[in-house]
This record gives C-alpha cells, sequence and structure tokens, in this order.
C-alpha cells in the first residue's frame, strides 16, 4: 500500500484514475483547490467502484510555490494530472499552472523521494512535429519557447514546455519520472461518460450541430484516441511496478484510432446526421478560424487544430503496447467506445456535475 498524491483528482481522467488506485488499497492524496469537494469525489469514487475512505483530500494550488500545500504525508508516488485545459490561454496564465505546476511536482517528488508519473500529451512523442516547433528534447532551455507559444497557442505550449522542463528537472535531481502521454481522451468503454469540455465532446457537439461541414486536413489525418477507463487502468497498473520495470514514456494511443474522415464517420452515423465529405486544408481553415465571428459560430478554436495531424507514431505505440501485453493490459474496442461517447452525448448527460453518486 502507497501514499500518493494525485493532481488533477478532480478532472475527466483523475475522477477514473482515484477509484482505480484506492480499489488497490492505496491512499490516494488528491491535490484541490476547494478541498471541500472531497465529499461528491467520494462519493463518485465509491460508485465507480473504489475504496472512498482511502482518498482524502489535500488543500493546493498547482501555481503557488509548493503546489500551496501545508504540509504533505511521506508520499512514495506523485501522479501528475492537474493542467489548466483550455483553449485562449494567455501564455503566463498557462505557464503559471501547466508548466510551474509540473516544476514543483518534480521538486515535490525530490523532496519525498517519490516516483513522479507526470500525464503529458500525445504530440510530445511526435518527433516531427517537435522538430517544426523547435524543440530541443534534451536541454528544454534551448528552446525560443516564445515562438512555441505563438505557434500552437498557450495551453499546448505550456504542456509541452512543462513537460520537457519537468523531465530534464527530474533527470538532474535524480527524480525517477515517467512520462504517460495520453491521445485525445473518448468516453468510457462501457457507457461512454465524457465531460462536455472535452475536446471529443466538443467535436461530436459540433458535428451533431452542423458545425462541421468539412473535414479538417486530408485523408492522411487523424485525431488518436483512448478510451478514458484503459487510460486510468494503465495509469493505475504502473503504481503495482518499481520504476524500473516501467517504459520512461507510456504512448497511451489505441493504434486502432482511424483516419479522422473515418472517425466522422462512425460519429455522423451514430449521431444520425450527415458526415462531412470535403476536405478543408489545415492551412486555409486555421485562416479563417483567426476571424473571431467565424470562430464562434463554428465553435471551433484554432488551437484545437494542432492535434490533428499525419504522424502515426508507430514506434512508441507499438513499444507501449509490448509494455501493456507483458502486464495483460488492452485497449477496449474503439468503435464501441466512439459509438458509447456519441450515445452519452445523445442522452444529453455530458457534464461536469460531481453530485450525482452514479459512476457516470
Ligand atoms: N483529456 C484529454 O483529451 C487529454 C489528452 C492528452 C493529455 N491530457 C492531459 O491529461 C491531464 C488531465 O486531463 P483532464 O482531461 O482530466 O483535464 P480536466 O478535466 O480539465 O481536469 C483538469 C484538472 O486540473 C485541475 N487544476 C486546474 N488548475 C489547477 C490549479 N491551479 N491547481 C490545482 N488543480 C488545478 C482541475 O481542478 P478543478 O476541478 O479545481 O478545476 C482538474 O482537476 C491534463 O494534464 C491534460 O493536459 C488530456
Amino acid at each position: 500500500m502507497h501514499n500518493i498524491l494525485v493532481t488533477g483528482a478532480s478532472g475527466f481522467i483523475g475522477r477514473w484514475l482515484s477509484p482505480a488506485l484506492t480499489q488497490q488499497g492505496h491512499n490516494v492524496f488528491a491535490l484541490l483547490r476547494q478541498p471541500e469537494r472531497i465529499t461528491e469525489l467520494r462519493q463518485q469514487c465509491a460508485a465507480r467502484g473504489g475504496v472512498a475512505e482511502h482518498l482524502q483530500a489535500l488543500a493546493g494550488d498547482l501555481t503557488l510555490p509548493r503546489l500551496g500545500m501545508q504540509s504533505t504525508p511521506a508520499l512514495s508516488h506523485i501522479y501528475h494530472l492537474g493542467a489548466q485545459f483550455a483553449w485562449g490561454l494567455s501564455p503566463a496564465q498557462a505557464r503559471a499552472c501547466n508548466v510551474n505546476g509540473a516544476l514543483a511536482a518534480v521538486e515535490l517528488a525530490a523532496e519525498h523521494g517519490a516516483w513522479l508519473i507526470l500525464v503529458g500529451g500525445f504530440m510530445t512523442e511526435n518527433t516531427a512535429y517537435l522538430a517544426e516547433l523547435g524543440i530541443n528534447r534534451q536541454h528544454p532551455e534551448q528552446t525560443d519557447w516564445a515562438r512555441v507559444y505563438r505557434a500552437t497557442g498557450a495551453y499546448e505550449a505550456s504542456k509541452l514546455e512543462g513537460y520537457f522542463r519537468a523531465q530534464a528537472l527530474a533527470n538532474a535531481k535524480g527524480v525517477a519520472f515517467t512520462g504517460v502521454n495520453p491521445a485525445t481522451v473518448c468516453g468510457h468503454s462501457q457507457h461512454g461518460s465524457l465531460d462536455a469540455q472535452q475536446p471529443l465532446a466538443q467535436l461530436i457537439d459540433n458535428l451533431a450541430q452542423g458545425r462541421l461541414r468539412g473535414i479538417p486536413g486530408n485523408a492522411a489525418h487523424w485525431l488518436p484516441l483512448v478510451s478514458v477507463d484503459a487510460l486510468a487502468q494503465l495509469l493505475a497498473h504502473l503504481s503495482q511496478l518499481s520504476p524500473a520495470q516501467v517504459p520512461p514514456t507510456l504512448l497511451a494511443l489505441d493504434p486502432t484510432s482511424p483516419n479522422l474522415t473515418t472517425l466522422l464517420g462512425w460519429l455522423a452515423d451514430d449521431l444520425q446526421v450527415p458526415a462531412p465529405r470535403h476536405f478543408v486544408p489545415l492551412p486555409l481553415l486555421r485562416a479563417l478560424l483567426r476571424i473571431k465571428p467565424l470562430a464562434r459560430a463554428l465553435a471551433t478554436d484554432p488551437e484545437g487544430l494542432a492535434f490533428i495531424r499525419p504522424e502515426r507514431l508507430t514506434d512508441a505505440s507499438d513499444s507501449t503496447t509490448a509494455f501493456m501485453q507483458q502486464h495483460s493490459l488492452s485497449w477496449p474496442p474503439l468503435r464501441l467506445c466512439v459509438e458509447r461517447s456519441a450515445q452519452h452525448y445523445m442522452q444529453g448527460s455530458t457534464g461536469r456535475s460531481l453530485s450525482s453518486a452514479s459512476p457516470c
């Protein structure tokens, strides 16, 4: 049994990870800006098969020194999921949470001799994309970050900066570090539950409301996916291993994810709406979305387009698949996860209420 700090425990992924960790007998300390939310989180933890008594709140804030925590119990693991996850942030806002929070998590791990499991994003594994942006992964201090922020928008840039600077700091301090880099997260494999703020839910909403008339990019572009429960299981499984048994990075991405054309076709069938048929080149779409009223009318932010790419990331994906097979883990059938996510949307049950005792 370990003492585990989870940042972002109240978020979409964290609300599935904490139950899975408590189920394994660990004490989970949720870093919360509003610690009074622990009552609702415990109810949800129990409804999701976890052990509510093993979940406790620690008041804190990722934007504050030492994560804003007064005192902490001895920790063996830190799962760092917390992030300001939104488009249109200023670089200062995004950095305050997503870069400073990641660096503070490394400092805390160093203090406790804890293993830091940091949740980045799948673009962290896309070497062609990183090269385009001029990111120096080994020496992130040599990167022109202002240029990266201009190119991608603040959320994505701050995630990349936070990830590579945290990794470099962990190496310098001798902190055990594992990066888990998820694809875009889709709904739960059993019941499709997906928060309305999640990027895939926004894509589904745009398609359902007739705002998505073209296919961004071309036939080579995809938006790789991973289901939230399988991701939570993979993350939780790491707590049963030692850092030496785990590759330094894991790419949490279902390799059976289809191209965007097929994904939109699946969703259109599920939502019973026409599928978009014509491609819209990404540079043109980006230029159009710079016209603010148009972006508002289409409910689409150009920042979200950064995740639609042609690279298949096969090497990183194969090595994670091999690790998962070795540990009897697998991705649930993706077509079903997508269908259930669409059904969940249609039932009108997207939303981020913590008050419900139902697992969704
Ligand atoms: N979902 C995806 O498709 C996806 C894909 C790749 C990577 N990721 C990464 O996975 C992680 C979790 O994503 P998610 O989808 O679960 O995000 P989410 O639902 O937006 O949750 C974000 C979490 O971060 C917490 N947080 C934000 N600002 C904070 C602050 N200043 N201090 C303390 N906590 C703060 C939030 O707490 P409150 O409840 O107080 O707001 C919430 O618990 C993020 O690092 C994200 O970048 C997500």
